[in-house]
């Protein structure tokens, strides 16, 4: 029998809702040692609490996150609440002697991430867990697998967008655009999952950051009661729009060296009009390349430069096949039937499960320390656009 393990998760709007359905479904769809009970739910907006519990099947739920420290039933707490929590609450989750999984980016600054790799280096026998949910794209996942095993061979180039559009003016002050609740914008929001994702595609890790671009184009935006982080416009009259700054990039842009000699291009942007969730990457390499787009997320290009050259071209792999090997598929539905967002959350709650249990996860999970090295190379892009000059890795500590 599976032995039961508590999670209790802070946090109830977009990724609460994401993690809660993850903790739901991850044993009906995986044999797991451990029988997940979802045990309390934690959030600020307590009125929506008791529904939220009854609607996902959370036993308690409670306006007070401190509240789970000191409840011995709880093994894992997850933290995905808005990056200026994530240190307080995952430093105090690790103190009070539980794993901890922690939403991206592991922080909003650097020196709260520098502490919360430190606090998990002191929780001797307590494991930690940062949600980089799209290693677990089956085709992510798989291009991972390619380099690996050698099929692309020396990496020229790295290349990666993550575009979306929902930042125009019409977009009020959320948490998101504040930068003492956020850290930055389109940048650690949406270049973090693409650092992570180069990292973990080429194993290698950067060595620079040659030259960057921030940009805020909208400078005020409407302030809205609850902005999600904190109220944000607190006696506003009402029915007159007040505004307040926006202190974040919509838009960051930088180019890097790796350390193995390949060069790599990413840019981030909220503001990319007709783009919805564009997270695209091109690897290429001496013996071939690969390509992903998230919104064609079941498939994942491959070119085979090592081909005769009258039958080289992109082939179209549908990563929808388990008993060819696509990692995680063999979990899901008959071959050739598509995943979907949910499903890279609902294999990270599997692969955590097997790493609480000291099994081997099916894709490398990052923990504290490895986020970190994220953190580092987001902090190092906005340094070099700030002050106009390549920063080094090594210079970042
Ligand atoms: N992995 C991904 O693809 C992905 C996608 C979206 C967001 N995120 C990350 O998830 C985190 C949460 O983002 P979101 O979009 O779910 O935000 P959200 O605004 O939708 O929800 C935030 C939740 O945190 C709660 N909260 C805020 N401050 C709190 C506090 N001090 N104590 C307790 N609860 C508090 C709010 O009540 C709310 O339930 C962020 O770090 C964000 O970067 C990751």
């Amino acid at each position: 029998m599976p032995k039961p393990l508590n999670v209790a998760l802070i946090g109830s709007k977009f990724m609460g809702r994401v993690h809660s359905n993850a903790y739901l479904k991850v044993c009906k769809y995986f044999d797991l040692p451990f029988d997940v009970k979802m045990h309390t739910i934690a959030a600020r907006d307590g009125k929506a609490l008791r529904p939220f519990a009854a609607q996902w099947g959370w036993q308690n739920w409670t306006d007070n996150w401190r509240d789970i420290l000191c409840n011995d039933d709880i093994g894992l707490v997850d933290v995905s609440t808005p990056n200026h929590v994530h240190a307080e609450q995952a430093i105090a989750v690790l103190e009070a002697g539980k794993h901890v999984a922690c939403e991206k980016p592991l922080a909003g600054t650097l020196d709260d991430a520098r502490a919360m790799r430190a606090a998990a280096r002191k929780a001797r026998g307590r494991k930690t867990f940062v949600w980089y949910n799209y290693r677990r794209v089956p085709a992510v996942a798989l291009a991972h697998q390619l380099v690996k095993a050698g099929k692309i061979g020396r990496i020229y180039h790295v290349r990666a967008v993550y575009l979306q559009d929902w930042g125009g003016p019409g977009t009020p002050l959320l948490w998101r655009f504040q930068r003492k609740l956020a850290g930055s914008g389109a940048h650690g929001d949406l270049n973090a999952h693409l650092i992570d994702m180069a990292r973990f595609i080429t194993g290698d890790e950067f060595s620079e950051v040659v030259g960057a671009v921030e940009q805020t184009f909208i400078k005020e935006r409407e302030l809205i009661e609850d902005a999600g982080g904190e109220i944000s416009g607190k006696g506003a009259n009402r029915g007159r729009k007040r505004k307040g700054k926006s202190t974040v990039d919509d838009a960051v842009l930088f180019l890097a060296r790796l350390k193995q000699g390949a060069v790599a291009s990413f840019e981030a942007t909220r503001l990319a009009t007709g783009n919805k969730n564009a997270n695209r990457m091109e690897i290429h390499g001496e013996k071939g390349a690969l390509r992903f787009d998230f919104e064609r997320m079941n498939e994942l290009g491959f070119y085979d430069a090592t081909l005769p050259g009258k039958v080289q071209g992109w082939s179209n792999i549908n990563v929808t096949r388990g008993n060819d090997g696509h990692p995680y598929v063999d979990h899901w539905w008959p071959d050739a039937h598509g995943l979907g967002y949910e499903h890279g959350f609902i294999n990270q709650a599997a692969d955590i499960c097997l790493a609480l249990a000291g099994r081997k996860p099916l894709v490398c999970l990052p923990d504290f320390a490895d986020a970190y090295e994220t953190q580092r190379v987001l902090h190092a892009a906005i340094q070099s656009a700030r002050n106009h000059c390549p920063v080094k890795m090594s210079q970042v500590k």
